[in-house]
């Protein structure tokens, strides 16, 4: 039987030590887990390998090789590598190098060949570890900026293999990815797969131009496949990932969710005992009794100065006939994905509209990430830092402006928090596709909400309906936020219902099924090992 084997640098699951001195797995945070995660649990032929995410160290062999059963009844296999390997290879490389590179934060990479070399000799002990569970017949998918050189490496061995290779982030255009001292053997790498996969025409086309300048010795044909001198055709195409639709829409309906949601509507006042929120403490009580007579009220617990004749209108308006919102966002804790100039947004929406003071809540999710790399340690610190500001400066006594939850939450949470939210606010200010806009719509399926939605990721070439923004421009995420947050249900729908109709359609398990699909098409029937 043919069997799909999946290679990624994370394994789509973490292991958790249980009192009882079991292990249980929970799945990670991130989209190539969310979206192939799905897929493998439900293809019983279908074998992932990935770094286990543990230190070895900390193990003795016998605890390892428990470990290693409890992944292997999900049929995963760990790779364990050692700090020095992960230094170079995921903290150096991966993350200090391709990943700013890739999301044209060139200012960010640094180059070190000491890294470079850790780098492919972890892509080695990869091919060390796949090689020896190749069949005949296998389908081998390499996912991942990490995993650049082991197309090639596995097909060294295996000349006649069926290798994919799907890049989830951005492909940068020619002009950066040159700058990489080690851009030709990169692309070498690569060029081992038979069917090259990326999120959108636009960085199939930087893959292209990057090719032309840097290979320029390899023919490509007009469909974009690249004539390789052993013989074998690596073919280029976009494939937009989606998510598991139905699983996200059901999530929003389970019990969890809606008591999350239920919890955050009543803790920022949406629901009608809490109308007037600053009314749960005494002095609370007396501003609320002003606010109905005194059009200063809130100026009091802010102590701005604003002309009288803004105040009455903001009064009247906020006090009596606004209601009450909620704003989201859910992402790891990753400097491309705009979390202080998002923030930076959301503060200056106060400042304009001071009708949102003690009517807007912010719920913003924000999972540490990588935090062995400096740059995170840095954007942690800078994120703390304004979320501290924007809660000291605006907060009333019973209102917080940003709910500020640093901890890993598992689905039916995450959807909660969808639920909850009026607006979703994704704002990356470089993503290659980002799926957090698409499970916040299917956690809307049939109802309003909201997406402000950054133009440099590759979702907003397919939710054209959402209120697209340059991440960038503060004023403009600011006016977006603000009519995003003024929007009818009727008009809300209408957008929804178009964009849902396309994710309904283009599923994670369809891109799947297509990626393969047409790497089968692209593939050499049978295999040879060159070394038997
Ligand atoms: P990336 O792959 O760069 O992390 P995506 O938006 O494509 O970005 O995918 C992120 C995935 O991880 C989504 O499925 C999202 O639900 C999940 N996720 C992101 N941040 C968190 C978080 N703080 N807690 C729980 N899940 C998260
Ligand atoms: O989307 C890019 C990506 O690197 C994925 O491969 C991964 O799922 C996610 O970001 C999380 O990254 P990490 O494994 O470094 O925590």
């Amino acid at each position: 039987m043919s069997r799909l084997i999946i290679v990624s640098n994370r394994l789509p699951m973490s292991l958790q030590a249980q009192e009882d001195g079991s292990y249980t797995l929970r799945q990670n945070v991130g989209g190539l887990a969310t979206a192939i995660g799905p897929y493998h649990r439900s293809h019983k032929d279908c074998l992932w390998i990935g770094w286990s995410g543990i230190d070895p160290q900390k193990y003795s062999e016998k605890e390892l090789d428990r470990i290693r059963q409890a992944y292997r009844e999900s049929r995963c296999i760990p790779i364990f590598l050692s700090k020095e390997e992960l230094n170079g290879y995921y903290a150096g490389f991966s993350n200090n190098t391709l990943w700013p590179l890739f999301h044209d934060f060139s200012h960010e990479a640094v180059f070190r060949q000491e890294d470079w070399e850790m780098y492919r000799k972890v892509n080695m002990r990869f091919a060390q570890v796949v090689e020896p569970l190749i069949r005949k017949g296998d389908t081998i998918w390499v996912q991942d900026y990490h995993l650049m050189l082991l197309p090639k490496m596995l097909r060294e061995r295996y000349p006649d293999a069926s290798i994919g290779w799907f890049l989830h982030v951005p492909f940068p255009s020619a002009e950066i990815f040159r700058s990489l001292p080690w851009s030709r053997e990169i692309l070498e790498g690569v060029l081992g797969a038979n069917l090259i996969g990326f999120h959108t025409v636009d960085f199939s086309a930087s893959f292209l131009a990057s090719l032309h300048r840097l290979l320029p010795e390899l023919p490509v044909n007009r469909d974009g496949v690249v004539e390789m001198p052993d013989g074998h055709r690596a073919a280029i195409d976009a494939f937009p990932i989606g998510i598991d639709y139905n699983l996200y829409r059901r999530t929003a309906h389970s019990g969890l969710a809606r008591a999350m949601r239920r919890g955050i509507d009543e803790v920022c006042g949406k629901s009608p005992r809490h109308r007037y929120r600053t009314s749960v403490t005494a002095e609370g009580v007396a501003a609320n009794e002003a606010a109905t007579s005194d059009a200063n009220w809130w100026s009091h617990y802010m102590e701005k100065d604003i002309p009288e004749s803004t105040l009455a209108k903001q009064a009247a308006s906020s006090v009596g006939s606004r209601s009450n919102k909620v704003i989201v966002s859910v992402d790891r804790l990753d400097y491309t994905k705009g979390l202080p100039e998002r923030l930076q947004a959301f503060g200056r929406m106060l400042d304009k509209y001071p009708e949102w003071v003690g009517h807007v809540t912010y719920y913003l999710l924000a999972t540490p990430s990588r935090e062995v790399v400096e740059s995170y340690q840095r954007l942690k610190a800078q994120v703390d830092q304004l979320v501290g500001e924007i809660n000291g400066r605006y907060s009333l006594l019973a209102w917080t402006p940003i709910h500020y939850i640093t901890r890993s939450l598992s689905i039916k949470p995450v959807c909660g928090i969808y639920t909850a939210g009026d607006v979703a606010l994704v704002t990356p200010l470089r993503d290659g596709m980002n799926l957090v806009a698409k499970e916040y719509l299917a956690c809307h399926d049939g109802r309003d909400g909201t997406l402000v939605l950054s133009d440099m990721c590759g979702a907003a070439d397919e939710l054209t309906d959402a209120f697209i923004v340059n991440p960038y421009d503060i004023d403009m995420v600011c006016e977006a936020l603000h009519n995003a947050l003024e929007i009818t249900p009727e008009e809300s729908k209408r957008r929804n219902i178009r964009m849902q109709a396309r994710l309904k359609v283009r599923t994670a398990a369809n891109w799947c099924t297509s990626f393969l699909d047409s790497l089968r098409q692209v593939s050499t029937p049978g295999m040879t090992d060159r070394r038997l």
